[in-house]
């Protein structure tokens, strides 16, 4: 249980967490280049080591150098597991590696993951692997884990996704590169697009049209170095606290800016959000930027399904926004919210009611009328990471302590989160 006591403001300066969704693409990338990646600012989530030990036990070398040094590559060929590849709480982690490992040909894997996540779909990538030929087997015909793969030569083609899932598309995508004719993913919406990036920076031949991404067989992964960008996820809960409370300014150096990422940017601004953004640079193919936020005036806005990939993780905390904007603000299109970590249209509707919140449930998202001035109480976080931080933010804005329960899960992507938080409470302090 974590106890988090009302701030009057938030000051100062954050480093960001390398980005979550990057690091685990970089391992994956990294475990198929004979000259390897080393990545500085690798995410210290559980969720990406994870990825990073299913790999050693694939036979990948994985150096952990200096804290947030991470250099992963290819020996010889991937070995059978000696035993079940545990993805604990990371959809990233099960799906990606789903795709990776069923165009192994010969190579026999069991792929499991903790109690929320063997609650959470998995026919959304065993399905078009299937048509791809893939050998999976599992729990509920393959829809849950665990899933037994035997890998085989897939044969590409062309996948028309039913959910806007970048997990689903790079499942595809890296099965693809061991295809036998080019594999294409077409997206009813547009979602985060780190794999095609990094596809480019390593020289992976792939191409995109409109909705369209195409991949090509490829033999042969170029190596590279980077920093990760700042993970703009885990920035969002300071945007939020910055602006919700008096006299605040944050700074966030080296913030991923990747344009398929930021919909919390824009519906901030929205809200009447001064972000400043400079020193714009690009690393590992990602653009990158410095963050300067201060409290805002918020007012209600409407959130749209099409903008809803491009903010996803950051709903949760957008909710605890919305709770202080002046007027209504309508989130709609979200329903992928309730296969998170845990329902995180449930568990938001219930602690925020449980702070004195307005907020009505919807089956793809909530209706909030604000500004409500939240008191403190007890909530849940149902194990969920992003359900814990947005429920702190609350708590600093709200008029008694809030108390998080099972608050430890922030280590699924933030384990330095309430040391930050910390770092940047003023309690009565004055304007800097
Ligand atoms: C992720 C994609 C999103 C996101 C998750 C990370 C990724 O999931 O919610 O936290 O790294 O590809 P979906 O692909 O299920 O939308």
């Amino acid at each position: 249980m974590r106890r988090v006591v009302p701030a009057h403001s938030v000051q100062g300066t954050v480093t960001l967490p390398g980005d979550k969704s990057i690091s685990h693409r970089a391992a994956l990338l990294g475990a198929l280049s004979v000259e390897g990646v080393t990545v500085t600012n690798f995410s210290g989530g559980a969720d990406c080591a994870s990825t990073l030990a299913c790999l050693e036990k694939m036979g990948v070398m994985v150096r952990r150098c200096d804290p947030g040094t991470v250099y992963v590559a290819k020996n010889e060929a991937f070995l059978e597991p000696g035993d079940v590849l545990d993805a604990g709480n990371s959809g990233t982690t099960a799906r990606t590696l789903c795709g990776l490992l069923a165009g192994v040909p010969g190579l026999y894997a069991v792929l499991s993951g903790d109690e929320s996540l063997r609650r959470r779909p998995m026919g959304r990538v065993v399905d078009p692997l299937r048509v791809m030929g893939a050998r999976i087997d599992g729990r509920a015909g393959g829809a849950s884990l665990p899933l037994c793969i035997k890998g085989t030569r897939l044969t590409g083609g062309t996948h028309r996704l039913q959910i806007a899932s970048a997990q689903v598309k790079t499942a595809l995508l890296l099965s693809g590169l061991s295809a036998s004719e080019p594999t294409t993913v077409v997206e009813p919406l547009g979602t985060r697009d780190h794999t095609e990036r990094l596809f480019d920076f390593l020289g992976i031949p792939c191409t995109r049209r409109d909705d369209a991404i195409t991949i090509f067989p490829c033999e042969e992964v170029k190596g590279g170095a980077w920093r990760i960008p700042g993970d703009v996820s885990a920035a969002a809960f300071w945007l939020v606290a910055a602006a919700i409370l008096p006299d605040s300014g944050v700074h966030l150096p080296g913030c991923g800016l990747n344009p398929t990422r930021t919909g919390m940017l824009s519906v901030l601004r929205r809200m009447g959000l001064a972000v400043e953004v400079t020193e714009e640079d690009c690393s590992g193919g990602e653009p990158v930027g410095d963050l300067l936020v201060r409290s805002a005036s918020l007012e209600g806005t409407k959130v749209f399904p099409e903008e809803i990939p491009s903010l996803v993780d950051e709903l949760p905390v957008l909710a605890v926004a919305a709770t202080q904007a002046k007027g209504i603000t309508e989130i709609r299109g979200a329903k992928e919210l309730r296969v998170k970590e845990c329902d995180r249209i449930a568990a938001m509707a219930e602690g925020l009611r449980t702070l004195g919140a307005d907020v009505e449930e919807l089956e793809d998202g909530w209706i909030l009328r604000g500004p409500v001035r939240l008191s403190g109480g007890r909530v849940r976080s149902f194990g969920d990471h992003r359900i814990a931080m947005a429920f702190a933010v609350a708590g600093l804005a709200a008029t008694g302590p809030v108390e998080i329960d099972d608050s430890a899960c922030v280590d699924i992507s933030y384990p330095d989160f309430f040391e930050t938080l910390e770092t940047l409470v003023c309690r009565g302090c004055a304007v800097s």
